[in-house]
């Protein structure tokens, strides 16, 4: 049983408290702000009732009171960090936060006489050498980069550091499997990672599409809802393209002029501010006002929750 400390207990802290739990490993919490870290346990407390009540738990050996009693809040980190196995940092997008995060783990660490526990960070898309390059837990720190909310999304990227250990991947592979999750580990760092430099490529072009007035944004939603989405939910691009034709070589044969003559067409990157982005907004808001996004995440997660217990059935 791995004892985890959560660094950060906002959304995405939480959902891996949840999910460390639901495979029976001790959680420890802790939050800079007070505030957040006394309400956390309540919050997914509820989060975990709802769940139960539609059936829709991840799989788990233990009841849910059973995976509240493995999390437990600290306020003081040095005394959490005391005998822990693994850290997830989830403080907010910013380097100097990350870079200061870790320079505290680093020290705390060496007070309380831990030289083992292995350090991932959330950081979704700032390289880990830029915030651990140089400290002694270089070695044992790497970016375990979840998809929000981690307890229902089961894609974490590993990226490891030029500083990394190899066996520090090898093992948070090995982890992140034990709790259902599918690890893949990037051979090297780039900004953005894999799913983000994927994700800005779809963003661009669907910007694009707006701000030239080709498409509505209900319209752009639309072609990724209904024409890309349902078979990426099975199969990734690549071997969508290999079924599409006789194998990848012959879609290549067939379609990978016509493909380039398309890309070449696409304009320069958009920088999204400005009198589109208010439009863009505009259309959103007649679609979902922001008031009420907290009903609509509560949707998302039910739904990613059935689909995950979907493609268990499939044994996808
Ligand atoms: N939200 C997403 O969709 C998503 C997805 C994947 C990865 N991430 C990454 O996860 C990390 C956290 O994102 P989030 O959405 O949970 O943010 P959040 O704002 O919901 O939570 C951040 C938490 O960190 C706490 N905090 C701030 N400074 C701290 C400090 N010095 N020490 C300890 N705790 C501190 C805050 O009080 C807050 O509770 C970010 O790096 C983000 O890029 C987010």
């Amino acid at each position: 049983m791995e004892t985890v400390v959560i660094v950060g207990s906002g959304l995405v802290g939480k959902s891996w408290a949840m999910l460390w739990a639901s495979a029976g490993h001790q959680v420890r919490l802790y939050d800079v702000v007070p505030e957040a870290l006394a309400s956390a346990p309540g919050q997914i407390k509820e989060i975990l009732t709802l769940l139960e009540a539609k059936g829709q738990l991840r799989p788990s050996k233990l009841n849910v009171q059973e995976q509240l009693e493995l999390i437990s809040v600290h306020p003081d980190l040095k005394e959490a960090l005391r005998g822990a196995t693994y850290i997830q940092e989830n403080t907010p997008e910013a380097l100097e936060m990350k870079r200061n995060t870790f320079q505290l783990l680093d020290a705390l660490l060496k007070e309380v006489g831990n030289t083992t526990a292995i350090i991932g960070s959330s950081t979704s898309t700032i390289q880990g050498s830029l915030f651990t390059n140089g400290l002694s837990v270089e070695e044992r720190s790497i970016v375990v980069h979840p998809v929000n909310p981690p307890y229902f999304v089961n894609l974490v990227e590993l990226i490891p550091t030029p500083g990394t250990k190899p066996e520090v991947g090898i093992r948070l592979r090995g982890l992140m499997e034990s709790l259902g999750m599918k690890p893949v580990i990037l051979n090297k760092e780039l900004p953005g990672f894999a799913l983000n430099r994927i994700q800005y490529a779809i963003l661009n072009e669907c910007w694009r599409l707006v701000n030239d007035g080709v498409l509505s944004v209900a319209d752009v939603d639309t072609v990724m809802k209904e024409g890309l989405a349902p078979r990426y939910v099975f199969m990734g691009p690549l071997e969508t393209a290999q079924l599409n034709a006789h194998g990848f070589v012959d879609y290549c044969q067939r379609y990978g002029q016509g493909i380039n003559s398309v890309s070449q067409t696409m304009q320069e990157i958009p920088l999204m501010s400005g009198e589109s982005c208010a439009e863009i907004d505009r259309q959103l808001q007649t679609i979902l006002p922001d008031g009420q996004l907290p009903q609509r995440r509560a949707w998302r997660d039910e739904n990613l929750a059935r689909l995950a217990s979907f493609k268990r059935e499939l044994g996808l």
